[in-house]
């Protein structure tokens, strides 16, 4: 695929966390908390969350991911040494009550003017991504959000990127699928889908499998393309 071709596409299927919605943000807050950890405290965070999904996944043992991310954050405070509690009161609202990253809000908007159907498709679960979308109101903008809540297994199992085909009733030739997040953008090409990573943390290529993938630096970067 080119990535001209995107504005052939009907359905624009975002991943959530770390490409429409921000995952980092530190806080002043947490930073009096934990110092000079913090940044570790939120890097490993963010991946044993990641690496407890795949898991999961290859254990058959679903768990929510709110769940799944308190797992995730009381694994990386015990390994920073920091038992402070206030810290789930300001890391787990990055989750429960997101916010978008620069630019999604002005390329959802342009999507939805163009006549384009536009789909969340995330390991969150419905009521995370209920939240993020009403209150960064782009609920104008979103007209489905998938969830794997609802088949109990996580990306990036092809399960999920059918189910995202199968509740839009889309075609593979009629969908592309976009994320932040590489080894996501490999399972989603892997499976047979269109996939545009939207590079925007400047990271090196993963040695993944990779199908049919273009490569855009931000959301901003593909207005031009819709
Ligand atoms: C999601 C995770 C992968 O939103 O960030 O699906």
């Amino acid at each position: 695929m080119n990535i001209q071709d995107i504005s052939t596409k009907k359905y624009f299927v975002f991943d959530a966390f770390g490409t429409l919605f921000k995952t980092s943000e530190v806080k002043v807050e947490l930073t009096k908390i934990a110092g000079d950890k913090t940044d570790n405290l939120i890097n490993v965070w963010r991946n044993k969350q990641l690496q407890y999904t795949w898991l999961r996944n290859e254990m058959n043992q679903y768990e929510p991911f709110s769940t799944v991310t308190r797992d995730a954050l009381v694994y990386s405070m015990r390994l920073n040494g920091i038992a402070d509690e206030k810290v789930f009161d300001i890391l787990l609202p990055l989750y429960d009550t997101p916010q978008l990253i620069d630019g999604a809000k002005d390329l959802l908007r342009a999507l939805k003017n163009h006549g384009k159907t536009v789909a969340i498709l995330s390991n969150g679960t419905r009521s995370m991504l209920d939240n993020g979308v009403q209150l960064t109101g782009i609920q104008y903008y979103v007209d489905h959000i998938l969830s794997v809540d609802d088949i109990g297994v996580y990306k990036p199992r092809p399960a999920v990127y059918q189910m995202a085909l199968d509740q839009l009733g889309a075609t593979v030739e009629d969908l592309i699928f976009f994320s932040s997040n590489q080894w996501d953008v490999s399972g989603a090409s892997v499976f047979g889908l269109d996939a545009c990573w939207i590079n925007q943390y400047g990271e090196t290529k993963e040695g993944l499998p990779f199908g049919s993938v273009v490569t855009t630096k931000s959301l901003g970067d593909l207005a031009a393309y819709i």
